[in-house]
């Protein structure tokens, strides 16, 4: 029963979004009758310890632009939720952020944060990212709807989630939220934490690269196999023809909607000028700039500015705050432009020898090596110290 009418809503909001022409107000109703089905839902929710329950998927009703409070658009936002663990309501609330793709089921059943939820208890919560996946304004992917995606209006999806999901699912207000999330995702949970640490506890920040950088060639210095990087093979042609399509891909990746945010916010571009660089197919950095101008309109200049604009706004790779962990695999390329060296007693790094991109947060295997059972053991120990202590500080002014 739980999943006959989430994929019926989920036929019914594809329907909506194919047309770009469906009026504001059938996908407003919609977002009414699918908030009003989830509420229901919400209420048979079992919260008694051990209770085996499927994962569930809700939407939440976003604004689209969360900074002018005078337009009133908004869009649906999948979640998914799992409480097969949640001890009382009492117990932590960890947040698993989406990033730069769809995010299914698994969010919440497989792989950290899920594993570590029994050890705390902790209800499991995914929340897929802005114009990704499912969760697309109507109006699709054009050029003018783009400029409502940015990691900025990411938090504030965040924080308006972190309220609403309190209300609906009766979190008590003296649970701890701990956001985790790997890659772009994982960036976004430390800095989630550091814009709102009233709301949000503390952070798991898996291979983040949280220092926005136009040329990063440092990728090739790291590189010993390859990941989930970006592939540019195709013909120019064919390459543009498809980041220029505005229907939005409902799984995997977004590929237009990611080019959007390196053009706007962090770079990346992956270049091989060096003629030691093993990869000589990969297009030169004016090569893949032109592609934010060829797609988007958008001058070098701008996205020169853009990245330096990222990097004063979060502090780079030195953000001042207190309580994230981030963890970062040394195979990894992406982790020189992350946190691998504590930055004081509570912002702390983990460096996990020979493993690579987010490995930390895949299901455990048979075959995970030592290093990485006892990096997934150091970040089950943080989590457990910062609650702790929080705990301690609670009982010690009373309340
Ligand atoms: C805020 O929204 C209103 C209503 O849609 C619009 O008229 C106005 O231009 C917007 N302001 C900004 C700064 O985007
Ligand atoms: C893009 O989408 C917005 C919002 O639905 C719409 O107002 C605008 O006309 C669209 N622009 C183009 C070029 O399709
Ligand atoms: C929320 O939880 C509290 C404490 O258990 C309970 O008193 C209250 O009735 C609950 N509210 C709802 C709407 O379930
Ligand atoms: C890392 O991998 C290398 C080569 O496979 C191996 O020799 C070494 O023991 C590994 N180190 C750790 C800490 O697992």
């Amino acid at each position: 029963m739980a999943r006959g009418p989430a994929l019926w809503l989920g036929a019914l909001l594809l329907a909506s979004l194919g047309g770009s022409s469906a009026p504001a107000s059938l996908l407003r109703r919609l977002g009414e009758h699918i908030r009003r089905f989830q509420e229901s839902s919400v209420l048979g929710l079992s919260l008694g310890p051990g209770v085996a329950a499927r994962p569930r998927e809700g939407w939440l009703e976003q604004p689209l632009d969360p900074f002018n409070a005078s337009d009133r658009r908004s869009f649906l936002q999948r979640y998914w939720i799992s409480d097969q663990h949640w001890a009382s309501r009492d117990g932590p609330v960890f947040l698993h952020l989406g990033g730069e793709g769809s995010l299914g089921p698994g969010s919440v059943m497989r792989g950290h944060p899920a594993a570590l939820a029994p050890a705390l208890g902790a209800l499991v919560i995914g929340l897929e990212h802005r114009f990704y996946g499912l969760s697309i304004p109507a109006g699709g992917l054009n050029t003018t709807q783009l400029r409502f995606l940015s990691s900025r209006h990411a938090l504030a999806d965040v924080v308006s989630a972190r309220l609403e999901l309190s209300r609906l699912l009766n979190v008590s207000s003296s649970s701890r939220w701990v956001c985790f999330g790997g890659s772009y995702a994982g960036s976004l949970a430390a800095w989630a934490r550091l814009k709102f640490p009233h709301l949000l506890f503390a952070a798991v920040a898996s291979s983040a690269p949280v220092r926005a950088v136009l040329d990063f060639s440092a990728y090739n210095e790291v590189v010993t196999h390859s990941l989930g990087q970006r592939c540019l093979s195709f013909s120019r042609a064919e390459t543009l023809a498809q980041l220029r399509v505005t229907e939005p891909p409902v799984s995997g990746v977004g590929d237009r909607q990611w080019l959007y945010q390196t053009c706007t916010e962090f770079g990346f571009y992956v270049t091989c000028e060096d003629p030691t660089c093993p990869f000589s197919k990969l297009p030169a950095l004016p090569s893949q700039l032109e592609l934010c101008e060829q797609v988007f309109g958008l001058s070098t200049w701008s996205t020169v500015q853009a990245v330096a604009q990222t990097n004063s706004y979060y502090g780079g790779q030195t953000p001042v705050g207190t309580q994230v962990l981030f963890v970062n695999g040394d195979m990894d390329p992406w982790h020189v432009l992350s946190v691998t060296q504590d930055l004081g007693p509570s912002v702390s790094a983990l460096l996990i020898p020979n493993a690579s991109h987010c490995l930390d947060m895949a299901p455990e295997r048979s075959s995970d090596t030592p290093s990485l059972r006892l990096g997934r053991q150091s970040i089950l120990q943080q989590l457990q110290t910062w609650l702790q202590l929080a705990q301690k500080s609670l009982v010690r002014v009373g309340v």
